[in-house]
């Protein structure tokens, strides 16, 4: 789950890290009594979970509660990369000497978590990587050893941060790597990290991401997912723990293990070249041990997708043999009744795959078309979906 920078600094500030007072306004008039209550010259920040804010016109100076009132106004409602701004965070103003870059990422090519420093913050970071790659430091960091005073030095000399920083620098990156391990996170990410008229070292903008598997570990962090901006079919699956993900075709898919649910996209793309250019409408992976009520669930968050004109199911019996999985498309169509209007392309193959077929032809469901493979069935599927649309 990515953060907001204002979610992100909270945390940031909780484990030690500096950061400047802010307060989050989603209105002109939240914005002005903010621009009061911090006093002096604000910074309003659009807050989007994308980059390339502050090119994009959605980071501001105000001087006074007024013209904080006046920017917020300009910046609320702004559309940053197809990103709408519901929120500012208006933020002291930070006198700033250096900007800097700083990250700590989990690097799976590498199979280790990846210090990244520069003293090129501020822009765009993956083009000084590309154009000036020697001025971006990268610095493995042992799991089991974790980042101490020492390791911090070592990273913040290896960037190149003038000698009078590194002690506050490298306390700001143990900071940060305390907030990257205690929060389960997979990305911490500072740019710019500044110094400031003062010498002190401050971050002014934070990315974070946390690591969903750790969810668990983490109840509290339930209240940052930003329920507002999820597509209600998403939320909806994700509620059922469906792994789901909207997109924009007509042919709805189901299948179970993610690779296969990956090819199954590729060949209804495919297919639906010949027929009209229908694409899929949407990921959806059932997982290994798809019974009945997770079948009718999945089929009720796929038939629930307006876009959907027909459904192609995809599923190779492994530990969930074929049988059981034909037993639980024909009780999710019970389960559902009139709810099930669309026409469904079955193809089972694998473990059981006869018992399967049986049971299907079976019940003999007037909606559901049985294919004996994967690219029939995607073309059946594709050509229903182009007759339907
Ligand atoms: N509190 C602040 N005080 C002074 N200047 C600031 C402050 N916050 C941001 N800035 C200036 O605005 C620039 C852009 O801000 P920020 O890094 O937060 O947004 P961005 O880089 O455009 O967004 P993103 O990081 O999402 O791409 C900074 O590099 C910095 O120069
Ligand atoms: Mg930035």
């Amino acid at each position: 789950m990515d953060l907001f920078e204002y979610q992100a600094k909270d945390l940031f500030a909780a484990h030690g890290v500096p950061v400047l007072p802010g307060r989050v306004a989603s209105s002109v008039v939240e914005a002005e009594a903010a621009a009061a209550e911090l006093g002096g010259t604000v910074v309003v920040k659009a807050q989007v979970k994308t980059g390339g804010r502050g090119k994009a016109g959605g980071v501001k100076l105000a001087a006074t509660p007024a013209e904080a009132a006046e920017k917020a106004g300009a910046i609320l409602g702004m559309d940053i990369k197809g990103h709408a701004v519901a929120r500012v965070l208006v933020t002291a103003a930070s006198e700033i000497v250096e900007e800097y870059y700083f990250s700590f990422l989990l690097d799976r090519t590498s199979r280790t978590f990846l210090a990244m420093a520069s003293v090129e913050g501020g822009v765009d970071i993956e083009e000084v990587a590309a154009s000036k790659p020697e001025a971006l430091a990268k610095v493995p960091v042992d799991p089991l050893e974790g980042v101490d005073a020492a390791k911090a030095r070592e990273i913040v000399v290896a960037a190149g941060f003038p000698a009078e920083v590194t002690d506050a620098a490298a306390a700001a990156v143990v900071a940060l790597w305390d907030a990257f391990v205690g929060e389960d996170a997979t990305l911490v990410e500072v740019n710019p990290l500044v110094r400031d008229g003062a010498g002190a070292v401050i971050a002014l903008d934070g990315k974070m991401t946390l690591d969903s598997n750790a969810a668990f570990r983490h109840p509290e962090h339930a209240e940052l997912a930003d329920t507002g901006a999820a597509d209600p079919l998403e939320a909806k699956a994700r509620a059922r723990d469906l792994n789901y993900v909207k997109l924009d075709g007509q042919v709805g898919v189901i299948g179970n293990g993610a690779g296969l649910v990956m090819s199954t996209l590729d060949v209804v793309a495919y297919a639906g070249e010949r027929h009209g250019g229908v694409t899929p409408a949407n990921f959806l992976d059932i997982g290994g041990g798809a019974n009945a009520q997770v079948m009718a669930d999945g089929l009720d968050v796929i038939l629930g997708d307006p876009d959907v004109v027909a459904v192609f199911v995809n599923v190779f019996g492994g530990i969930t043999a074929c049988d059981q999985v034909a037993t639980g498309i024909v009780q999710a169509l019970e389960l559902l009744g009139d709810a099930a209007g669309k026409p469904l392309v079955v193809r089972l193959d694998g473990n059981n795959v006869a018992e399967g077929r049986a049971i299907l032809a079976a019940a003999a469901h007037p909606l559901v078309t049985m294919a004996d493979t994967m690219d029939g069935g995607a073309d059946t599927a594709a050509r229903l979906a182009a007759k339907g649309a």
